[in-house]
This record gives C-alpha cells, structure tokens and sequence, in this order.
C-alpha cells in the first residue's frame, strides 16, 4: 500500500475490495440463518455449540466494536448488549439462557451496524493508524464472520431434523495420488511479515531449519481409516497416548462423530442426510487423540505443524515459501475446496492444480488438519490488536490445525493460517495427515 492516498488508485481500489468481501461474507452469513425457522434459531443444537441467533448478533457485536466504535470514532449502536455478546463471558453451554435479541431484532442489529460501517468506509484513510492499514480491521471482521460461519456449518452438521442444506459434490478424482513425499532437509520460512490481512499469530516470518521427513501425500482417508477400526485400533490401548485412551473410554469413541454401521460397511450423516461411507474421501470428525492412535498404528506420526507449513509452502526451485501450495494467487475453484461450495471432502486427486511444488495435495480445504503442535506463539509475536485474539489460547491446552475445510472461505485460509481447538474436539471438520522421519543420508 502507498503511504498517502491517491484518490481512484490503492485506497479506492481497496475499498471497493473491503466492501465485495463484507457483502459476500453476509450472504453466506444470511443463507447459514435463513435456512431455518426462527425456533431453530434460538435452540442449542448442542452444548458445544451456540444458538445460531447468538452467532449472528456477536458477529454484528464484534462488528460495531471494532469498526464503528473504534475505527469510526461513532457513537455505540447498542452498548447495552455488548456483555451478551462477549464470548468470553458467555460460556457456550449458558448462551441460550441469555436475554438474547430474537431472530428478527439481531438481523436488524447487524444491518445497522453493517449500513454505519458502510458509511464509515466511504470516508476511512487507510493511513492513519496501524489497525486501519491495509484494510486490516476489515479484513480482521470479515475474517471473524466467516469464521462464525464455519462454526454455524457445524452446528448445522449437528442439528437434528430434516435437511436444509444443499449444495453440488465435490468433484471427482483427476489423479491417482497417496503414498508420501520426501522433503529434504533444509531452513524454510515460516509464517509471513507481509500478508496484509494475516492475523497476529501467524506473524512474523521467521526461519526454521527441520531434518528430512516424509509427510503422506494426501490426508489419511475414510478406507484407511476404516482399515484402523477394522484391526481394531479403538480397542488397543498401545496405539493411543494416556489421556487419549481414557477419553476414548470415557466419551466411549468407536468411530468418527456422525458414523453409524450399515450392515458390514458405515454410513454417515452429512447435514441430515445419510449416505454410505466413501473410501477415497478423507476422513473428517475426529479428534485429535484418533488422529494421533491412527498414526500409531500406521507406523507414522503426526506432523509437527513446521513440517506441515514447510510441505505446503517451501518452494525448492527458489528457496521461498508460497503463500499457498500452488502459488501467491488467492485460492480458485480449481485449487481447492473450499467456501461451503461443497459440503463435504472431495475424494483425493480431485484437485492436482492445487498440490504443492512438491506434490503434496490437498493441504488447503477438505478437512483441517490435526498437527502435533501446541499453540504458541511465533517467535517476535507481538499481540494484535488485542490480546484475546490469540495469546490467551497459547499454551499446552491446544493443537494447531492447519489447512482449512470445506467450510472455511478463502478470506480465512492461507498457507500460514492457523486454527487450535482442544485435542478432544470432533464437531469441527477436521481429519488428517501423517508423517515420520526420513531414513538416514536421505
Ligand atoms: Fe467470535
């Protein structure tokens, strides 16, 4: 961006950009709310989850916050509802009790805080302060609303009732791929300093030198998965970890979340609809305890979320890392699944334009995957803009996951993006891939 304003160049450029990305986002946020009646909207679907009509007034909530209160300096829409809003003081089992706004009172909230926001942008300067630069308070917001809008992807998966979800299939296989790749020892770059609208914790760029491994070339997949339960791997406390084992036994896990048996085979349920298991998709729904017994089992491990980023990025022709596996250019419907265009995996193959330089594919969209890291931060991590965002979840609480899903818009998803969740977590769209160190003198 330039330091000052050239009217019709960058700023109008970037606010025509800030605008396309605020409306498509709220399309997607009105298709997730609109799909059902408002006694749908107002009921918890599980305790893990919100009631949708909460997700749709703390996106608002968190909109005014930061753009009309804070970048726009304008007086507070509704000041009165911010401790309703506040995630961290609302745990999300007791949100249902709250006095929330019903459904027709918090869709007129978001649209006027969305029309200020509107306004405000007609008349920002980009230059004025750290959080404006670039857009990046914008980015940040329409950021948080598609992450709410995958979250409201997931309550929908675990709603009970009839269908109201549709979309088209994945595509289908245009390669034949598995089996692992090598990636030789050597120092990549990790994270970014120069992504306008990355986020706190994926900053700064920073070098890090690992040892050979290999990494699977695609996520571990439904039949291989299959493959573990049949060998009886959920029985077999030697492929699990301690605290893996007792959660296995005490939630009583014996296949991923939404799989029910069908005759010899499984079944599982996608958005209300149930449809027998298909062996070339990955496998999504679970946790990161199955994660790391399947790798166990498989002889492998996890990768560590280096090993994941360094897979995905590092380019061996120039030495530099990408912004995506296959390049710097934004994610393209050829590239990747992703944006709840679909709504589940593809099957392995079905994207060979999005593989990496060293043909790794499918590392962005289909499923997160699980790594073997904690969440910390970057070393030079600086919190920004403010400290909830990510330094609160640093620690041993939290694995990384990496990659995006299906229901992660591109917005929301770089080779550097990084997502934590607790490692007992399955109602995200998660699933996995496996690595193991390189052999000697390769
Ligand atoms: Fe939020």
């Amino acid at each position: 961006m330039t330091t000052t304003e050239r009217p019709g160049t960058d700023a109008e450029r970037l606010r025509d950009r800030i605008a396309a990305e605020l409306e498509r986002t709220r399309a997607r946020t009105a298709l997730l709310t609109d799909a059902v009646d408002d006694d749908d909207l107002v009921r918890q679907h599980s305790t893990l989850m919100s009631p949708l009509v909460w997700d749709l007034a703390h996106v608002g909530n968190q909109e005014e916050l930061w753009l009309v209160r804070d970048v726009g300096g304008r007086e507070p829409v509704r000041r009165d509802i911010d401790d309703l809003y506040d995630a961290f003081k609302q745990p999300r089992k007791d949100r249902p009790a709250l006095p929330l706004l019903p459904p027709a009172e918090a869709r007129a909230y978001v649209r006027t805080v969305r029309d200020k926001v509107y306004d405000l942008l007609d008349g920002i300067r980009f230059t004025d302060r750290r959080l404006v630069e670039d857009g990046f308070a914008f980015g940040m917001i329409v950021q948080h609303e598609q992450q709410h809008d995958e979250t409201m992807l997931a309550t929908h998966q675990l709603r009970a009732g009839a269908p109201v979800l549709d979309a088209p299939p994945p595509p289908e296989p245009r390669v034949d791929v598995g089996g692992e790749v090598l990636v030789p020892a050597g120092p990549f770059t990790m994270g970014t300093s120069t992504d306008p609208w990355a986020l706190d914790n994926e900053r700064p760029a920073h070098t890090v030198d690992l040892p050979a491994y290999r990494i699977d070339a695609t996520p571990v997949t439904n039949g291989q998965y299959r493959a573990f339960i049949a060998d009886g791997g959920y029985d077999q406390p030697r492929w699990w970890s301690g605290a893996g084992w007792q959660h296995r036994v005490e939630a009583g896990l014996s296949a991923p979340l939404h799989w029910r048996r069908d005759g010899d085979g499984w079944a599982y349920r996608r958005f209300g609809r149930w449809s027998a298991v298909r062996d070339d998709e990955p496998v999504v729904h679970v946790c990161w305890y199955e994660a790391q017994a399947y790798a166990a089992w498989a002889g492998k491990r996890l990768p560590t979320e280096a090993e994941w980023e360094k897979a995905a990025r590092w380019d061996p022709a120039t030495g530099r890392s990408r912004r995506y596996p296959w390049g710097d250019e934004d994610p393209g419907t050829g590239h990747a699944n992703l944006g709840q265009r679909h709504l589940w995996p593809a099957p392995v193959g079905a994207y060979p334009e999005g593989a990496s330089p060293l043909g790794v594919h499918q590392l962005v969209g289909d499923v997160w995957e699980w790594t073997a890291s904690t969440f910390r931060g970057h070393p030079g991590f600086t919190a920004f803009p403010y400290r909830e965002y990510s330094e609160v979840f640093f620690g041993d609480d939290h694995r990384v996951l990496r990659g995006g899903s299906f229901g992660t818009d591109r917005s929301a998803c770089r080779g550097t993006f990084r997502n934590w969740d607790y490692p007992i977590r399955r109602q995200i769209f998660s699933g996995f891939r496996c690595a193991r160190d390189a052999g000697d003198g390769e």
